[in-house]
């Protein structure tokens, strides 16, 4: 995550930074900073914690000048104290950049950097773009922010000043930014509330953009330098419609933040040349012989998934829990046991409580967290954060499909690392993980969400549903089924597929759509046939296909087609579509998808 803040103009910079920083607080406030340029020098406040700190600061010593960067950090590398906070300047302080993403290649860079006389200040992967961009300096800024961006590899928005400019320069992958043109000045966020109290019209920059902004006004281009079009939208909403992004709630605007998030799951964790995974744990993959996993609602769903992986990547012998229950079944613990806890806010008491316990008979923990710095990552051994951002819709979205990638990755770290997977099928899987942000994009496509809602509203009046999945997709099923129940409150169950006939079956009549998830699997046969037991009793069957299945299609009432994925990861894609298909149910029954009843983001009683 992270937030950044540009101003040219001809106010004093530091107010609009620091309101733009009060409004992007959410997207992490482990540090803050400013830079501002005065037209002879640029000075540089920063300070570890929450905005209110560098607020102080400023109070007895307030920047004056009318350019300037500002930014709050989420830490990823190094620790979030006042020299790793941006902005980051070189030696001389002539140049003062921020950055906000990951250079996946940092390490290399800055070791020839440091070859060639360059001092760091920092740990952190940013500061080499400060460096870079020194090196490469003939006297055109733009063009020496070209050349080292084209040395970086990983997920950038970045912002560059310099003494000898009046300009600010910026380019974004992955990471957001918005442009807001003013009369006469110009703003730069990394998303549209930082920028309302100032204008309303807005430029969304696209990935592969730079732009070069100045008390004119701005031009786009490529990273290659060839000018690009990009039109300036009014933008309407009112500040609460401008945190939701402009989507009517928080759970939509989750949703579709979920390429995003996985993106930052996965990134700088998956190496293509070498096939390795790092997660940046400090856990010894020979130190246990079992895994217990510990989670509540969603997150425990997630961690179904993750037994699946673990076990068939990894051969371990890997168990989970309901968190409630753990702590209450006297359960076989001990030193050679790692326990895994999965969990969104890292609050959830009933999960809390079951790491005590696990710690109390010596095993080993690890947290599959988003919060970073909640209580159980205070009890922790270590965790691996899914880094989805926050998530504020009470029914989990994005957290889920990030804590299942999460699993992904750890299960082919313990896979490789025990030789238990080869190097082709560690690459295979990889790739198939790399592929996942563009996949969630293209589940996420116009004419996917259209048909999702068309089939939704058809059954929205159903009084019960059925959620049927296999394998790794059973879990599909139970969350699909959990996200219906949450915020519609139409009766749902889920089955593993191959239980039905064990007893739900009876439960089937015309009356009942059954929703299955038959994507590309090796049981997608299996599946078939308890497609057709459904069938033959005249239950309405809304079938999940791969894209090209048409050979299925003809088991189903109403098709829906997702993106075909490899099958280990294609529960993330998945639970995409059982997303829509709750969210559209329960909009057009006209529920309150953000707060669902009797429900709570964070539970934290027993
Ligand atoms: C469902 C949901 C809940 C949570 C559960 C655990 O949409 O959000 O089932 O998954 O309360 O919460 P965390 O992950 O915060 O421990």
């Amino acid at each position: 995550m992270c937030g950044i803040v540009g101003y040219i103009g001809p106010r004093q910079a530091q107010g609009v930074l620091i309101s733009g920083l009060s409004k992007l607080e959410y997207r992490g406030y482990d540090s803050a900073g400013i830079a501002v340029h005065d037209g002879v020098q640029i000075e540089v406040k920063k300070k570890a914690g929450k905005l209110e700190n560098l607020s102080t600061l400023l109070e007895g010593q307030p920047m004056s000048g009318s350019l300037g960067i500002g930014h709050t950090r989420w830490a990823t590398h190094g620790l979030p104290n006042d020299t790793n906070a941006h902005p980051h300047a070189t030696e001389d302080g002539r140049i003062v950049i921020i950055h906000n993403g990951i250079i996946e290649n940092y390490l290399p860079l800055k070791e020839g950097l440091m070859s060639r006389g360059h001092e760091f200040k920092s740990e952190t992967d940013s500061e080499v773009l400060a460096h870079l961009i020194e090196e490469a300096y003939a006297g055109n800024l733009e063009e020496a922010v070209r050349a080292a961006l084209a040395q970086v590899r990983g997920a950038y928005g970045i912002v560059v000043t310099h003494i000898d400019h009046r300009e600010i320069v910026a380019a974004r992958t992955v990471s957001p930014l918005v442009m807001g043109v003013g009369e006469g000045e110009m703003f730069l966020a990394s998303d549209v509330p930082a920028l309302l109290a100032y204008t309303r019209n807005m430029v969304f920059l696209h990935d592969g953009d730079m732009v070069v902004l100045n008390d004119d006004g701005f031009r786009v281009m490529d990273l290659q330098g060839n000018p690009q079009e990009r039109t300036i939208e009014h933008i309407e909403w009112d500040a609460e419609a401008a945190e939701k992004g402009g989507y009517d709630t928080y759970m939509l605007k989750e949703i579709y933040e979920q390429p995003q998030a996985l993106t930052n799951t996965l990134i700088g964790r998956l190496h293509d040349e070498t096939g390795e995974v790092n997660l940046d744990i400090n856990l010894d993959p020979g130190s246990f012989k079992r895994i217990s996993i510990i989670a509540c609602g969603t997150a425990y769903y997630a961690g179904l998934v993750g037994e699946y992986l673990i076990e068939q990547l990894a051969r371990i012998p890997v168990e989970v829990d309901v968190a409630s229950e753990y702590r209450y079944r006297d359960p076989l613990v001990s030193e050679n046991t790692l326990a895994i806890v999965v969990s969104q806010s890292g609050e959830t008491i009933d999960t809390l409580e079951a790491l005590r316990e696990a710690k109390k008979f010596g095993a080993k923990t690890l947290g599959v967290i988003n919060a970073k710095g909640s209580s159980m990552t205070r009890e922790l051994d270590d965790t691996l954060y899914i880094h989805a951002g926050p998530e504020i819709g009470v029914a989990s979205t994005k957290a889920y499909t990030s804590m299942v990638s999460a699993f992904l990755m750890l299960a082919l770290w313990l896979g490789r690392a025990r030789g238990t997977l080869s190097a082709e099928q560690g690459a295979e899987l990889l790739k198939a993980a790399r592929e996942l942000p563009r996949l969630v994009e293209d589940a996420l496509s116009p004419e996917r969400v259209a048909r999702i809602k068309e089939v939704a509203e058809k059954y929205a009046m159903a009084r019960d549903y059925l959620f049927l999945g296999r394998g790794v997709n059973s879990p599909t099923a139970y969350e699909g089924a959990l996200k219906l129940k949450e915020i519609s409150y139409i009766h749902a169950e889920a089955y593993a597929a191959g239980e039905m006939k064990h007893g739900p079956i009876a439960l089937i009549d015309e009356k009942l759509p059954v929703a299955v998830i038959a994507t590309e699997s090796r049981l997608l046969e299996k599946t078939i046939s308890n497609v057709q037991e459904v069938r033959a009793r005249a239950g309405k069957v809304i079938l999940f296909l791969s894209d090209g299945d048409t050979e299925n299609a003809r088991h189903g009432d109403d098709v829906i087609y997702v993106p075909r994925a490899h099958e280990m990861v294609s529960p993330v894609v998945n639970a995409v579509a059982m997303q829509l298909l709750a969210y559209f149910t329960a909009t057009a029954l006209g529920k309150d998808v953000d707060k669902p009843r009797n429900l709570a983001k964070s539970v934290t009683v027993e």
